[in-house]
């Protein structure tokens, strides 16, 4: 079930903030959330507003020096046949052997929610902000976005699969030679509830 959209005060640059923002549901959320599988997901997805949201809320993460390393791709609708089909042309060229039904599985990957953003790290090279915390951020945008999905009522989940590390996908989504996909966050309704799975405990040392 997904909420209907919240109107949400994003604060102007100088603008005062509250130091905390102690709430049990945050909480809640941080110690039970689960990734829903993307092939449990259906429609609706959030709405454009939604989206908006969910891109704004990702980019306000600990960023240091400013540089915003990272940069979204959207996929709805329509889009997501259309770039399946180049998901599908690209598998086929390097599997020749594949089935049609191996191929028709590649293409449908993005049709199985009904939003998936692809989160690129867009680095700045040679720069005194070394790229390791660079694309620490954009994982870290990754994460918000999850979170922040899920307060709005959707599953998600962060995926990469083949198709974040292949130099002809990134190509065709116009990736520069200083980016790479940090994660592919589908997005939409959960069709079933998640069961909590083995957590290794933390390892922890006190110095
Ligand atoms: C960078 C990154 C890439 C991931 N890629 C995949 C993937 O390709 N396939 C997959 O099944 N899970 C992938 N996962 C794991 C799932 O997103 C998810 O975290 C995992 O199923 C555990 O579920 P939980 O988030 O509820 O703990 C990835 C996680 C991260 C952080």
């Amino acid at each position: 079930m997904n909420d209907e959209p919240t109107q949400l005060a994003f604060p102007a640059p100088g603008e005062r903030l509250a130091p905390h923002h102690a709430n049990a549901e945050t909480l809640a959320l941080l110690s039970r959330r689960r990734s829903t599988v993307a092939l449990a997901m259906n429609e609706p997805g959030p709405s454009a507003e939604q989206v908006d949201q969910l891109i704004a809320i990702a980019s306000r993460v600990p960023d240091h020096g400013k540089l915003a390393p990272w940069r979204f791709i959207v996929f709805q609708g329509e889009a997501r046949t259309r770039f399946g089909q180049t998901l599908g042309q690209v598998f086929k060229a390097k599997n020749p052997d594949a089935s049609d039904e191996q191929v028709a599985f590649e293409a449908g990957r993005f049709e199985r929610a009904p939003l998936v953003i692809a989160v690129i790290s867009s680095v700045t090279e040679n720069h005194k902000i070394p790229e390791w915390e660079q694309v620490l951020s954009s994982g870290a945008a990754c994460q918000n976005l999850l979170i922040a999905a899920s307060a709005m009522g959707f599953g998600a989940q962060w995926l990469t699969e083949w198709y974040a590390f292949d130099a002809d996908v990134n190509a065709e989504l116009g990736l520069g030679p200083s980016e790479r996909i940090a994660g592919y966050l589908y997005v939409g309704s959960a069709e079933d509830e998640p069961v909590e799975r083995v957590r290794p405990a933390a390892r922890v040392d006190h110095w």
